[in-house]
């Protein structure tokens, strides 16, 4: 095969070509086929090919593709902000729409630095996020993330940022608390880190709701967020939830926040808002910041091309109008649950899962050599890697990633399939993941390195 042109991110690795996808498959030019249990990485909310989805998006490049933000506003993008609002949490207002996630980070970044400029408090400059956090690539959003393997060549490009720890009960509760102990002991951390700045040098607290990519799948023990806003408001510091992997729907509702009963100030969104069908993402931001700027300098000094790109707002209207019309919420939770069920038949008792966690359709499965010591595999064997090629070669996408625990060691899968599998469906990605893990598992040495 003649070289590629294209800059892949594995440059050693040939990958399949893509040909064509349908609900939750894809199949590849050599016409085998993948069921996507992964949503590629958590974006395929609807699957492939869904009709509606295309049709829309066919409707608005007739109409119009592409208007430039500094000439003009464009229906679709108007009502997609308004449907988003419709059902945002209390006292959101605005959207700002960007083309992805780390997009929509920066932009929130800038945001909650701009309004304390707006308000007079030019001083608050720290951001203070999570170690094992995902936020983007881009280096604002790196900056705020807390993977260290991530972070580490890039550090001198980055601003500072301080970090604390992550939500993590399966590794760092401890026998004698309860979740909700746990939970408090993190927000004294936090409130420690914020003294130590100053409270009133603080721009923000940036965290997942649900942490994704990185940990996989560190869902938030009882009270911790209600904890963290009490402290933010008591420090007038923004909390700026990151829910571009766990939020619109992959819970089981639209937004994780609902179910830690907390509103941030901002929040970004992205992945399962356009679903894939085009790049979208989006910073939802409480009406009192949006007022500031608007009585204010009455601009927020930020911008991008695409932004609102007219057949991207097609496509999320359109993904977000079927999940509603379709009743997709209820299904990700009844589905989710069906999910949780299977996994607890297939890994119950296998003595390499350590952990499995998560809601609605978003789940990680942590790996380690040992369930008793919860010790985990030597990084060398970069299990993830192995267990990826694996699950291709037995048609299944799943999303394994190394460094879990501390950015270099454990290992974890992710999965997050559409919201339209059957169960059927999902009965066959537990199976084939099966298959992955212990074929995997059969080729190399268990014994772990600390
Ligand atoms: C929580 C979170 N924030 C931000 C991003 C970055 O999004 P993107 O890859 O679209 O830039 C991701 C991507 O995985 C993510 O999971």
């Amino acid at each position: 095969m003649q070289a590629s042109h294209v800059f892949h991110r594995q440059l050693l690795q040939d990958m399949p070509v893509a040909v064509s996808g349908q609900g939750i498959t894809l199949t590849d030019s050599q016409g085998k086929t993948y069921l996507d249990a992964s949503g590629g990485a958590a974006v395929s909310c609807l699957g492939h090919g869904h009709p509606d989805v295309i049709a829309a998006m066919h409707r608005q490049l007739d109409q119009l593709a592409y208007a430039h933000t500094s000439f003009f506003t464009t229906a679709v993008a108007e009502e997609l902000a308004d449907t988003l609002i419709d059902t945002a949490p209390a006292g959101m207002s605005n959207v700002y729409f960007v083309s992805g996630g780390s997009e929509a980070v920066e932009a929130a970044l800038k945001m909650a630095r701009q309004y304390f400029v707006e308000i007079g408090q030019p001083q608050r400059e720290h951001f203070i996020a999570r170690r094992q956090s995902y936020h983007g690539n881009t280096l604002g959003a790196l900056a705020v993330g807390g993977n260290a393997w991530r972070r580490e060549q890039f550090k001198p490009l980055l601003i500072e940022v301080e970090h604390v720890s992550p939500c993590y009960e399966y590794r760092d509760r401890r026998a004698d608390e309860t979740a909700e102990q746990y939970g408090q002991r993190l927000v004294a951390e936090l409130e420690a880190t914020i003294e130590r700045l100053g409270g009133d040098k603080v721009i923000a607290f940036v965290a997942e709701t649900v942490g994704g990519a990185t940990a996989g799948v560190l869902t938030p023990v009882p009270g911790y967020f209600k904890g963290v806003r009490e402290l933010c408001d008591r420090h007038g510091i923004l909390l700026i939830l990151d829910e571009v992997m766990c939020g619109m729907g992959r819970t089981g509702t639209l937004h994780a926040c609902e179910q830690e009963g907390v509103v941030p100030d901002l929040m970004t969104i992205a992945k399962g808002l356009g679903g894939g069908y085009q790049p979208i993402g989006a910073v939802l931001a409480q009406s009192r910041i949006v007022e500031t700027f608007r009585q204010g300098s009455g601009l927020f000094q930020h911008g991008h091309t695409y932004l609102g790109h007219a057949v991207a707002c097609a496509a999320a209207l359109a993904v977000q109008r079927v999940i509603q019309r379709d009743g997709l919420l209820a299904q990700v939770r009844e589905r989710g649950a069906q999910l949780q069920a299977l996994f607890q038949e297939a890994f119950g008792d296998h003595p390499h899962v350590g952990d499995v966690r998560g809601r609605g359709l978003f789940w990680g499965i942590e790996l380690v050599a040992d369930r008793a010591s919860k010790q985990w595999f030597d990084p060398a064997l970069k299990l993830h890697a192995r267990i990826k090629r694996a699950a291709m070669a037995e048609g299944l996408m799943c999303y394994p990633a190394g460094g879990s625990v501390d950015g270099r060691c454990g290992d974890h899968i992710l999965l997050a399939p559409p919201f339209v599998s059957t169960p059927d469906e999902l009965a066959q990605i537990v199976q084939r993941l099966r298959r992955a893990i212990d074929k995997t598992l059969a080729g190399v040495p268990t014994l772990a390195t600390a």
